[in-house]
């Protein structure tokens, strides 16, 4: 067995001293042919190896190399130096990989993302990178503890399917096709029944059309998956893979949707600030030095943390899409044509600018905007007795904008029927569906939290490629 390392996390929470440990881990620097700054990823905090001066032979210690990987075993003493209270005092280094110093891409200084988004293969090896995907596991984490403490059924939708949950079209294709000879119909079009599924399949954009059947007999289920969207938007907000967590309750109406989603991000961001402390800590310390860098007028006026507990400890601000934009229409900024995107009528989709504007300047705090037009909002969502506006509800966070969209569902099959036929969603195609509004329909809702919005709203990093390992963007889908 080659595993018998304690991980450094452990060691530096263990307040005991002059006992032996084996620590294996990546160098991080190399001081005076001396001390080794390790770090094995169970926290940003490096442990400090101490080589002896005269008691390594000179052909190990260059080997001691940033990036390059050690074991080491030795005895834990109380550390002189200053920043760590113990020290790790080597009796045996063993290089278990070499990393040439010229070669290296990362050096023992600071990189900008930009050059770290290019080397993602690497960047987990930087203290923000490393902070922010322990975070992402911790809220993952979370995510799963809240629902199955709720009693909520976890459940598989997949992935590959034939429907378009959204209506939007935004669709990656799923074919076996041979792109350049696919089988062809009499009038020249695509005979997909001669493809892999007999039928024309994509990658789903949302698992909620499958989460509705299974709430409809299993009552309160979530999914947590990737989701897909081939919509052309390089914005700091946008992947074209990305997960999303979807709940669907039956016997909900969109206030109880509205409860159980700011609970849920309440409780995933307390259980992040009490379960990954140290990192959070960094995160914060990190934005704030890259605030410094901003002219006055453009920084937060609270740090991360005090930002997270602030969302913990507030109601988020609930209000209609009618009142939101008669605020907009009104305000300073739209009289002074700030807006990119004016705003005269009623009807118009919110953009981010209009959305950031209500959540930073007039409420400074999350809020949830209901009752949208239905022209705007997906064929499923409850239509209202004004004929005009449905049951629709979606959750702006300060420096993300949307992060929620949900609704409570229209569960009266005529009325179903009726809109996705003004929409031209077919129902013919969407048969299965239908059925729940057949047999045993009951007044259900649910929504959508992307969760790298949410991971960046977490870990205060702006750009969405920063927080998922592996970014999926227009024109980019590198590793
Ligand atoms: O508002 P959306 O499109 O809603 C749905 O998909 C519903 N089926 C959800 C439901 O009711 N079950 O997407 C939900 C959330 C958005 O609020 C946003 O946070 C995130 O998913 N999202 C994206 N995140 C990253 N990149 C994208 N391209 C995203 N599109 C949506
Ligand atoms: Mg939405």
């Amino acid at each position: 067995m080659f595993n018998k390392k304690t991980r450094i996390k452990d060691l530096l929470a263990n307040e005991s001293l002059n006992y032996e440990v084996i620590v294996m881990g990546w160098v991080r620097t190399f001081r005076n042919n001396q001390f080794i700054a390790l770090n094995d990823g169970s926290t940003n905090n490096n442990l400090q190896v101490v080589a002896e001066l005269g008691k390594f032979d000179e052909s190990v210690l260059k080997r001691i190399t940033t990036g390059a990987a050690l074991k080491v075993s030795g005895e834990i003493i109380p550390s002189l130096g200053k920043g760590q209270k113990i020290e790790l005092k080597a009796h045996l280094i063993e290089i278990l990989g070499d990393s040439d110093p010229e070669k290296y891409p990362l050096q023992p200084k600071k990189h900008s993302l930009e050059f770290l988004r290019e080397k993602a293969h690497l960047r987990f090896r930087t203290n923000t990178f490393a902070a922010i995907f322990r975070v992402r596991h911790t809220l993952s984490f979370a995510v799963h503890k809240f629902f199955n403490d709720k009693g909520f059924i976890y459940l598989h939708t997949p992935i590959i399917t034939a429907s378009d949950a959204e209506g939007a079209g935004e669709l990656f294709r799923v074919t076996s096709f041979d792109l350049i000879n696919p089988a062809k119909n009499e009038n020249g079009s695509i005979n997909y029944k001669e493809d892999f599924f007999g039928k024309a399949t994509n990658l789903t954009v949302s698992g909620q059309l499958e989460g509705e059947l299974a709430a409809m007999a299993l009552a309160d289920v979530y999914t947590f998956g990737p989701t897909f969207r081939a919509e052309n938007s390089n914005t700091a907000r946008h992947l074209a893979e990305f997960w999303m967590i979807e709940p669907e309750m039956a016997f909900y109406d969109l206030e109880d949707n509205m409860n159980l989603a700011e609970e849920f991000i309440k409780y995933i961001i307390k259980y992040a600030l009490e379960n990954n402390k140290d990192d959070l800590e960094f995160l914060s310390q990190r934005l704030a030095d890259e605030e410094k860098e901003k002219p006055q007028n453009e920084r937060s006026e609270m740090g991360l943390i005090e930002k997270l507990e602030f969302v913990i400890n507030n109601n988020f601000e609930r209000l209609t899409y009618t009142e939101a934009v008669q605020i907009l229409k009104e305000s300073n900024h739209n009289k002074k044509k700030k807006f990119q995107y004016l705003i005269e009528d009623w009807g118009v989709d919110l953009q981010s600018e209009h959305e950031r504007y209500l959540v930073e300047k007039h409420f400074k705090k999350p809020v949830i905007l209901t009752d949208y037009p239905k022209n705007i909002k997906a064929f499923y969502m409850r239509q209202n007795d004004d004929g005009k506006t449905v049951a629709a509800m979606d959750i702006l966070a300060p420096g993300i904008g949307e992060i929620v969209g949900g609704s409570q569902r229209e569960e009266r099959l005529n009325k179903l029927t009726e809109r996705m036929n003004e929409m031209h969603i077919s129902t013919e195609e969407l048969d299965w569906y239908l059925d729940t509004r057949r047999f045993g329909t009951v007044p259900h809702a649910g929504f959508g939290l992307g969760f790298e919005r949410l991971v960046q709203f977490v870990t205060g990093m702006s750009n969405i490629r920063d927080v998922i390992p592996f970014p999926r963007t227009p024109k980019s889908a590198e590793f």
